[in-house]
Formats: C-alpha cells, structure tokens, sequence
C-alpha cells in the first residue's frame, strides 16, 4: 500500500526511479511523485494525480541528477490530486519527504504547526513531517529526522532528501516495510523488493524503530535513539524476471496460470514417503510441543483468511485438532483469551498487512506462540513469528490475490498433514493425502485448460447485477473466496453464504437476475447440497454449479477433477478465479488494479 523507491549512485535518476514506481504502481496507484537532488539547482520535484505514465508525460526534459526518492500513491488523508502526492516540502523547499503509513495525531501536529505560522499547502498526514524535519536545528539530517520522528504517532516508512546534505538519503522505519539494494557504487531504497530486483537482489531490511542513511557507496543502519546497529544483506530469491508479465496481457492472468508450478514449488523437498508425512523445515515446533496443542487459531484478512478457513478445517480433518479462523483485523481488537495451549497461526501473502502484524504482536505481547504461513521471505510476519512455513508462490503482482491464496491452502494441508501424523492420522490416510497432493500440479493444469468455456459462461455472468455464492462446510471457504475475486475485481456485488444459510434469509435474494454459484464436492454431503440447488431453482434462480460431475438442476456446470475429499477445495476455487477474470474482463475493468484497492495493506 503506497509504493517508496529512492536512488543514490552515478546513474540518472528519473529514469530509474520511474522504472522502480512501474514495478511497485500495485501498491497504490492514485498519484505519483518525485523529487530529485540537483547538485546545481537544488530539489526538483514533479507529481502527478493518475498512474505513473501521468508523472512520466510531466518530467521536465531537463530533470538531471543522480539521487531522488518518488513514491506511489494510495490515498489516506487528502483527495488523489496533484497537492496531496508525494514527495512533500518543506516552505524552503530544501527537505522532500516520501512516506508509506499513517500518522495518527497529523491533525493535532498540522493544529501545532498553523499556530507557528507554518502554512500547510496539502490536506495529508505527511506534510507535517517534511515541516517538522525543515524546522529542525540539529546539526545533522540524521538527527533532525530523529527530532522530527519523535513529534510522530503513527506507522511509517519514509525517505528524506535534504538540500544541505546532498550526498545521502535518510531512511525510517515503524510499521511500513523500508528495504535497503545494495549496488556497485549505488545504493536503493524501497519499500517492496519488486523496485529493486532488477538492479541489485543484495538487500538489508529495515526492522520497526530503524533508521538509516545511504550514500553511493555506503550505508549504516541505527535506531531511532542514534544507537548503531548492525545488520548483512541477505538474497533475495525472487529474479527479476519473476515480475514481468511473461507474455499474458494481465499478472492475474499470469499468476492464475502458474499455479500448476507454484503448487510444484511449495510441496518440493517437503514430502517424506518413508513415514506418510512431510518435512516442514522452519516450523521451530517439536512432536512433543505439537502434541501439546489443544487448539488452532488462525488469523488473516481477506483471501488470507479464506485460504485460512481452509487451513482450519484441513487441520481439524486431519489432525483432530479444534481450529478455526478468524479476521486477524477483528482479532486484535477483541481482546481475546490467549490460551497457552492455543496455536496460533497468521497467514499472508505480503507479510506486511498491518491488521495481521498488529494481531501477531499483540498474541506474542501475551506469551502466545505463533507460527506463520506466509509467501514473502523475510517479511515483519515472517520475522515476527516464531517459525512457520513459507507457501512459495513466487511474487504476487495482481491486487487480487490468486496464486498465494491456492499454494497458502496447500501449504495448510501440508501443515495439517505434519500435525495429523504426529497426533492420530493413520500411515494409510497419510499415504492417501500426500497422493492427492502430488496429483494437484497436474490436476489444476487440467482445469486451466477449460479457459475458453469459462470465458463463455463469464460473457453471461457479466450481466448479472448481484451474485450469491454458496457452499456448504469444505465448500464454504471457497464460496467466500470465490465471491471476493469476483467483487474486487469485476465490481459486480456478491454475497458468500453457507448453503446451509440460504433459507435463513438470503432466499429472498434469489431470483433471474442474481445467478447463484454452489460448490459441490461430491462428499458426504452431495444429497444436502442437491436440495439447495432445488430451492434455487424453485425460485426461479439461475445456477452456476462447480462439482465433480454434471448437475442436473444447474443451469451450467464447471466439472473439475476430483481429488481426497480435504484436498477438493483447493482445485474447486481454480475455476471460479477464471470465472472473475473474465467477467472483469467482459466488464472491461483495470484488472490488476481495481478501483480503490492496493495491495499489501499497510495501514489499519
Ligand atoms: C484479495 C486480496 C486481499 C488480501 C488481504 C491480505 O484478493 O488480495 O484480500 O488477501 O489484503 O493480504 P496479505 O495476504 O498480504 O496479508
């Protein structure tokens, strides 16, 4: 959510910067900024309400200099307009500030400022901090952004140029990710890897309460008490290429038909014939602490969540444990009992959701262990955690998740399946799962196949003014998911109900005009969803059924292949994905970028 890239070294920098802001345009994209030290002229800026191509059409030709910090925007305080983007000044216009996060008590900081006499130009948060750091008398930048942070409530990721002090950019960190590229005689800041890949994969992340300052050919790192603290780059194992299109018009197209690979890449090295189970390498819990677990409870937003609410029936299926999740946003606001006896869980594809990192750090407040099942190495969930597992997905590029959440279930069902052989699962049921997931590479490859008949059905659907989502126990979390895709990203209003809800309520929806998706494993539970499918069609409702074999009473069926009854959910959500896709597509929608939306969501 909101995107910082910065650069210091020989190289011209607007070129560069606007390379990295196209790569991190899918963290925000409702206007863009930059800001450029000019050994001869000072800061130069330009900004731009839109997409970055608006910020690219308004860069003066003349626009030389060799560092610079720009910045995407994702709208928090203050309209998306030219004012509001990012970078912002100080009246001197010698400090540019670019910041990622939420600065809580802005209004009484702006209420401070005005009675100094200091005009604010824009309606942001941020603005404060590019006066707070100008008005400050300490020697160094360092320090006067140190003075400036201390007048801050609030989450932040920023970086700040100072016309003084032209041979460094100055970094901070407390809850919005800052990286450090480490290059040949250049250094890069980012807050996402993605800006940087294709220039340096040697970075250094920053943890909450860091500060630090680049220069071309050195970089330090301390607190934001001024104590040095030390840090090695690390790899990062994405390439560069891993965030180009590969030849689709659109990453959710992309990343939906790599799934058969993602799948691939998260059961790798990880299956163990001999004993029925799997290796889970970086768990960091022992058989004899994993038998000590009375309960699960796992906390994610949005697809998180729903991948999660797989991830809790596939752990009390197989391991016989009580689970269940819940919205890590709601989560942490409940004050819930933290049970010692409870395993708790947080799920995310970024690793930097706010919402999830504030639940996570609340439970370990109260002595809670927590694992995490998240995609992005070395992220603050990562970190965070006590241990977990990584779903290698590869980067995830679209808003809309798709790819994470499939290999997050399947990084669940390989978590339940650890779990279940040291509790109760039986070899042969072991056998039967790690079967199951074996085959789901070549299974999901079969039902990317179906594309074009999908696209077919999603030229009718498109007209649908509302649709409703059902699914009954293993088919509820895929309803949900299902219902999410298609509403983010095509726009059209839809509701995820358990089947068995429906004539507690939701009946009264159904009608020609609000077509029904049902999700129909053929499970014990075939004949309960059979009846709901009747009562639909009783009132008159079009139905769209996605199951093992043709549906009679559905109006179209998408028939997927089946897998272990734990394992079905997964291939069932693949289809409904393609189902999204192209109604969006139908609909003519800014596919990897929905209006309102940004991905990673940093802020509460
Ligand atoms: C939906 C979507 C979001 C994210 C949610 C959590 O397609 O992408 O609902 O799943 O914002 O994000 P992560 O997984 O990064 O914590």
């Amino acid at each position: 959510m909101c995107g910082i890239v910065g650069y210091i070294g020989k190289r011209d920098v607007a070129p560069l910067l606007l390379e990295g802001l196209q790569r991190l345009e899918y963290r925000g994209y409702d206007s863009a900024g930059i800001a450029i030290q000019s050994k001869s002229s000072g800061l130069k800026t330009a900004k731009a309400k839109g997409r970055v191509r608006e910020l690219e059409s308004r860069i003066p030709k003349r626009f030389a200099g060799t560092c610079g910090i720009a910045h995407t925007r994702w709208a928090t305080h203050g309209a998306p307009n030219d004012v509001n983007a990012h970078p912002h000044l100080d009246p001197a216009e010698k400090v540019a500030v670019v910041h990622n996060g939420i600065i809580d008590n802005a209004d009484d900081l702006r209420a401070k400022l005005g009675a100094e006499g200091i005009t604010l130009v824009s309606d942001t948060d941020t603005e404060v901090l590019a006066h707070l750091i100008g008005r400050a008398q300490e020697e160094t930048l360092e320090a006067r952004v140190r003075e400036a942070l201390r007048h801050i409530e609030g989450t932040y990721g920023i970086a700040v140029l100072h016309a003084d002090f032209p041979d460094r950019i100055v970094v901070a960190r407390n809850g919005s990710p800052v990286v450090l590229g480490i290059g040949e005689h250049e250094m890069f800041v980012a807050s996402d890897v993605a800006a940087l890949v294709s220039h340096t994969r040697q970075v250094v992340t920053l943890n909450d309460g860091e500060m630090a300052t680049i220069k071309a050919d050195d970089y330090r790192t301390y607190t934001t008490e001024g104590s040095r603290t030390s840090t090695s780059p690390e790899t990062v194992e994405w390439a560069a290429e891993s965030y180009d299109m590969g030849g689709h018009d659109t990453y959710m197209h992309k990343e939906i038909a790599e799934q058969a690979d993602a799948v691939d890449r998260v059961l790798r090295g990880r299956i163990d014939d001999r004993f029925a189970t799997v290796h889970l390498g970086g768990l960091n819990l022992d058989a004899r602490e994993a038998r000590g677990v009375r309960r699960v409870k796992i906390l994610g937003c949005g697809s998180a969540y729903h991948a999660g609410m797989i991830g809790a029936q596939l752990i009390e299926e197989l391991a016989r444990i009580p689970a269940d999740a819940e919205p890590a946003s709601e989560f942490r606001y409940r004050n819930a009992v933290v049970d010692p006896d409870t395993l708790y869980i947080a799920v995310s594809q970024s690793g930097e959701t706010y919402d999830t990192l504030a639940a996570v750090q609340e439970l370990k407040r109260k002595g809670a262990r927590v694992l995490g099942v998240v995609n992005v190495v070395g992220s603050a969930i990562a970190r965070e955690t006590d241990g977990g597992v990584y779903v290698h997905a590869g980067p995830e590029v679209c808003v809309v998740s798709t790819k994470c959440f499939t290999n997050t279930a399947v990084a669940f069902a390989l978590l339940a399946l650890h779990l279940g052989r040291i509790r109760d699962l039986s070899v042969a049921d072991g056998k039967r799962i790690i079967e199951g997931l074996r085959k789901l590479p070549e299974q999901i490859s079969g039902i990317l196949q179906d594309e074009a008949a999908i696209e077919k059905l999603a030229a009718d659907y498109a007209q649908a003014k509302s649709m409703m989502f059902v699914g009954r126990v293993r088919g509820y979390p895929v309803a949900r998911e299902a219902s999410l895709k298609l509403k983010e990203v095509s726009y059209i209003h839809a509701e995820a109900y358990p089947a068995s809800e429906l004539k507690h309520g939701p009946l009264a929806l159904i009608e020609p005009a609000v077509p029904t998706v049902a999700i129909i494993p053929d499970d014990e539970l075939l004949d309960k969803n059979r009846a709901t499918l009747e009562e639909i069609k009783a009132r008159s409702g079009t139905i769209l059924a996605v199951a093992h074999s043709e549906q009679e009473k559905a109006d179209h069926t998408i028939v997927v292949p089946r897998n272990e009854p734990e394992l079905d959910p997964i291939l069932m959500g693949i289809p409904l994905q393609l189902l999204a896709y192209h109604t969006a597509l139908a609909l003519d929608r800014d596919i990897d970028k929905p209006r309102n939306l940004a991905k990673s969501v940093t802020v509460e």
